[in-house]
C-alpha cells in the first residue's frame, strides 16, 4: 500500500474542508486542514496584542509557541501551548488575523515541516492555499476548488447562523472580499492554481454533486485503486 497525496487549494468559503473531509473518509486517508493550524498561530498573534502585520513582532513570537495537531475521532484538533483551541479558531477576528500572519514569510516557512512530515508518513486529503504548489509540489492529485464569492459568502452565512454566530451577507461578502485580495496579492506562497491542478468551480453544485466530481478527479488523476 502506497502513500496518496490529495491537494486542494482555493479561497475561503469554497467548501474545502466539507469535501476534503468527506473525500478523505470514502478513500481512508487522513484530512489535514491547514488552515485550522494557521488559525492557530493567529489566535496566538490576537491573544498577545500584537500587530498581525508587523513581520518582526510575530517572527519573535514564534519560538514561544507550541502548535499541534491531533486526531480524536478522525477529527482534526488543533493545540496550542497544550490547551485545545479547536472551536476558538474558528471566531471572526482570528479570521483576519490568520490572514494577516499568513503572509508573513517566517509563519510559512515554522510550519512547512510540519505539513510535509503529516503527509510523509499517512495518505493525506490536504487542504489550504499553497499545499499543491509549495507543500506538496509532488502530490498526486491537485485540486483547485473555487466558487464565485456570492456563492462562498452565502454558504458562510447559513454556517454561522448554524452555529449560532449570525453575521449579515453583506458583511460576509465583504470580509471574503477582502481575505481573497489578501490570499491572493500577497508575495509569499500566494493563493494561485498549480500548472497541473485540475479546477473544480462548485458555484451551481450542491454538496454532493461536488464530492462526487472530487471523487471522480481523484479517480481520474490518482490511479486510486492501487495507490490506496
Ligand atoms: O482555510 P481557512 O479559511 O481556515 O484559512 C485561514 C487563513 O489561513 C486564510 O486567510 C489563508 C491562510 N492559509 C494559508 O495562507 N495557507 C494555507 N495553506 C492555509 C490557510
Amino acid at each position: 500500500m502506497s502513500i496518496i497525496r490529495i491537494a486542494i487549494d482555493g479561497p475561503s468559503g469554497a467548501g474545502k474542508s466539507t469535501l476534503a473531509q468527506a473525500a478523505a473518509a470514502a478513500l481512508g486517508c487522513i484530512y489535514v486542514d491547514t488552515g485550522a493550524i494557521y488559525r492557530t498561530i493567529g489566535l496566538h498573534i490576537w491573544k498577545c496584542g500584537a500587530d498581525p502585520a508587523n513581520t518582526e513582532a510575530v517572527a519573535a513570537e514564534l519560538p514561544r509557541l507550541q502548535v499541534e495537531l491531533r486526531y480524536e475521532n478522525s477529527r482534526q484538533r488543533m493545540f496550542l501551548n497544550g490547551r485545545d483551541v479547536t472551536e476558538e479558531i474558528r471566531l471572526p477576528e482570528v479570521s483576519q488575523y490568520t490572514s494577516s500572519v499568513s503572509a508573513i514569510p517566517a509563519v510559512r516557512s515554522y510550519l512547512l515541516e510540519m505539513q510535509r512530515e503529516l503527509a510523509r508518513t499517512h495518505s493525506v486529503v490536504m487542504d489550504g492555499r499553497d499545499i499543491g504548489t509549495v507543500v506538496l509540489p509532488d502530490a498526486e492529485v491537485k485540486i483547485f476548488l473555487t466558487a464565485s464569492a456570492q456563492a462562498r459568502a452565502h454558504r458562510r452565512m447559513l454556517e454561522l447562523e448554524r452555529r449560532g454566530t449570525p453575521q449579515p451577507y453583506e458583511e460576509v461578502l465583504r470580509e471574503i472580499e477582502e481575505r481573497d485580495w489578501r490570499d491572493t496579492h500577497r508575495s509569499a506562497a500566494p493563493l494561485q492554481q498549480a500548472a497541473d491542478a485540475v479546477l473544480l468551480d462548485t458555484t451551481t453544485l450542491n454538496f454532493q454533486e461536488s464530492l462526487d466530481a472530487l471523487l471522480k478527479i481523484v479517480q481520474e488523476r490518482g490511479n486510486v485503486h492501487e495507490a490506496i
